[in-house]
């Protein structure tokens, strides 16, 4: 069905493994070969072929601290909040939280410290967002909303999730200005997003505009890889596949151009076998 009618598969120029996520598994896979086995808090990035992999080589995923089996245990790349922190106090630490959540992390506190009611613009469920509460004082909140307070607060300090798009967390800012201007707030914005996540949204964007079907590859979970098919889908289809399985042959009926990206989390292997399968639908009869 589909020969003589795709005619190129193209990558996007930045995709898959940020700095932060090779980090994050070569300390597993460290820890694992050191210590034979332990827990990691919450998987250590969202991609099931990841977990599974570490999972084979001992590294068992906990739910909460309450559910901690093993002595040594793992922060994810998305760090944690200091109450969970204070529940690893006594046990074998290997800290794979991601240097830029980390830094992240600081901005919130520091805000916090210096009096700013923060807000977080993010997903308030996901584990970095609910690690970044965790440091920025009670008072905190996380939306992907404007604001609305009542009273507003007389000091105020944005930052955002790390892998949010920058023209998102800039639409968020300009609708929080005129009611924090006209109430006399103090303001301050910590762009806290962060550069591999940039990179990557550019590259696809760029691609997206040139091609017909974009295929986003990941982990349906990740919230980098989520965005990257979000931002995509005003200017052309997209579909996020897992494996290279979850591809539809019908998607690349009629079409002449696909393009290919994937999100942070997912391993370069997970890429080719999407990959070599587009290739060899494309050149199917
Ligand atoms: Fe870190 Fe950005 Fe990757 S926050 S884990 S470098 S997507």
């Amino acid at each position: 069905m589909t020969r003589g009618l795709l005619l190129a598969v193209e990558r996007a120029r930045e995709m898959g493994f940020c700095f932060g996520v090779r980090r994050a598994i070569r300390l597993l896979e460290e820890a694992a070969r050191k210590f034979g086995s332990l827990d990691s808090l919450g998987p250590v990035v969202h991609n099931r072929q990841v977990v599974e992999r570490l999972e084979g080589m001992g590294v068992r995923v906990a739910r909460s601290p309450a559910d901690l089996e093993n002595r040594v245990v793992a922060i994810a790349s998305h760090g944690l909040g200091p109450q969970d922190m204070k529940a690893l106090e006594g046990r074998d630490v290997i800290d794979a939280t991601c240097p830029i959540v980390a830094r992240a992390q600081r901005a919130a506190r520091d805000l916090a410290r210096a009096g700013f009611q923060v807000v977080v613009f993010g997903d308030s469920l996901h584990p970095e967002v609910r690690g970044l509460l965790g440091w920025a004082g009670d008072s905190a909140l996380a939306t992907e909303a404007p604001l609305r307070f009542q009273p507003w607060p007389k000091r105020l300090g944005l930052l955002s999730q790390t892998t949010q798009s920058p023209d998102a967390f800039a639409t968020f800012i300009a609708s929080t200005l005129p009611p924090a201007l006209a109430r006399g707030a103090a303001l301050r914005i910590v762009n806290t997003i962060c550069q591999p996540t940039r990179r990557r949204q550019a590259s696809a964007l760029e691609l997206a505009r040139r091609v017909e079907v974009m295929l986003v590859v990941g982990g349906k979970t990740s919230a980098n890889t989520r965005r990257l098919a979000e931002l995509c889908s005003p200017l052309v289809e997209v579909h996020l596949v897992e494996k290279a399985d979850d591809i539809d042959p019908a998607w690349l009926t009629g079409r002449k151009s696909i393009g290919l990206t994937a999100g942070a989390s997912t391993p370069d292997e997970v890429i080719l076998e999407v990959e070599a399968r587009l290739r060899a639908l494309a050149g199917r009869g």
